[in-house]
């Protein structure tokens, strides 16, 4: 009985995985992502596509680990605003260069900023480090990137803290439920605390949750990272 159950599961990854990525890591303007196709990255460590939660029929545009048999998506364009259209691309707008969610007649989230230019060299990665990045070709120049858009979940190469200079932050945040994305109540900040130093904090609704302490000769006041690293 064990023996059958645990063969219906590998059975159930082999038909997820036996319609694989059409191996394309990359849109660029003209190019539609539609429900049923996924962009995966060169070496096909991450996948980039719609996906639908069953409980609400709502379907979102994430990332996750391609071998990842639970599917946890370790980033989700459009978390507070689930579309409920059933055909819907991801596309660059010819318009103003935007990274869009649309069906053919309307945007229905728009996932980029305004290009500044022409979006005709414009081109979308999945990098093999699971950001999603827009880009001019011709230039190579970073023009908007998932790792700048945090979810709930920290991949290495992203970064947390704030920009003083822009006022931009890199925060991670809760999910309200694994039905329903949008955010909880909790926050991650790598925040200063004086001149010289630094610390986490997690937030709840704005107010002070839990702190690591100050970090001071590469160690955290309330939070010991070593038992940390020992314990793996
Ligand atoms: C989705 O896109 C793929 C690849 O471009 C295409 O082969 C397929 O027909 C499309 N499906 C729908 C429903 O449009
Ligand atoms: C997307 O951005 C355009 C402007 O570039 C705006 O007109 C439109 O209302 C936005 N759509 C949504 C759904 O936010
Ligand atoms: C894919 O690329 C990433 C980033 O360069 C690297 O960390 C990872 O080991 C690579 N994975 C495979 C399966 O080659
Ligand atoms: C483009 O920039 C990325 C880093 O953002 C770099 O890794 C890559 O080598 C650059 N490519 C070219 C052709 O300059
Ligand atoms: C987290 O970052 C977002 C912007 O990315 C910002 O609106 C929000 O205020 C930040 N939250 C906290 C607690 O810093």
């Amino acid at each position: 009985m064990i023996t059958l159950v645990i063969f219906t599961i590998l059975c159930a990854n082999l038909i997820i995985y036996s319609f694989p990525a059409n191996g394309v890591s990359t849109i660029k303007l003209g190019d539609q992502l539609n429900f049923t196709s996924q962009l995966l990255s060169p070496n096909s460590t991450f996948t980039l596509g719609f996906f639908t939660i069953p409980a609400t029929s709502y379907t979102y545009l994430g990332i996750w680990y391609t071998n990842d048999g639970q599917l946890r998506r370790v980033w989700v364009a459009n978390p507070s605003v689930p579309i409920i259209s059933s055909s819907s691309f991801l596309m660059i707008n010819p318009d103003n260069g935007k990274l869009i969610i649309t069906t053919q007649e309307t945007t229905l989230f728009n996932i980029s900023d305004n290009v500044a230019g022409s979006s005709t060299n414009l081109i979308a990665t999945l990098e093999d480090n699971g950001n999603f990045v827009l880009k001019r070709k011709t230039s190579n120049q970073t023009i908007w990137q998932s790792f700048d858009h945090p979810t709930n979940v920290l991949l290495p190469g992203m970064k947390l803290g704030s920009d003083l200079e822009t006022g931009k932050t890199w925060n991670l945040t809760s999910r309200l439920s694994d039905e329903i994305l949008d955010s909880g109540a909790f926050s991650l900040n790598w925040e200063p605390n004086g001149e010289n130093s630094q610390r986490f904090m997690v937030r709840r609704r704005g107010q002070l949750y839990w702190t690591s302490g100050n970090l001071q000769n590469q160690a955290f006041e309330f939070m010991n990272v070593n038992n940390l690293i020992n314990a793996r």
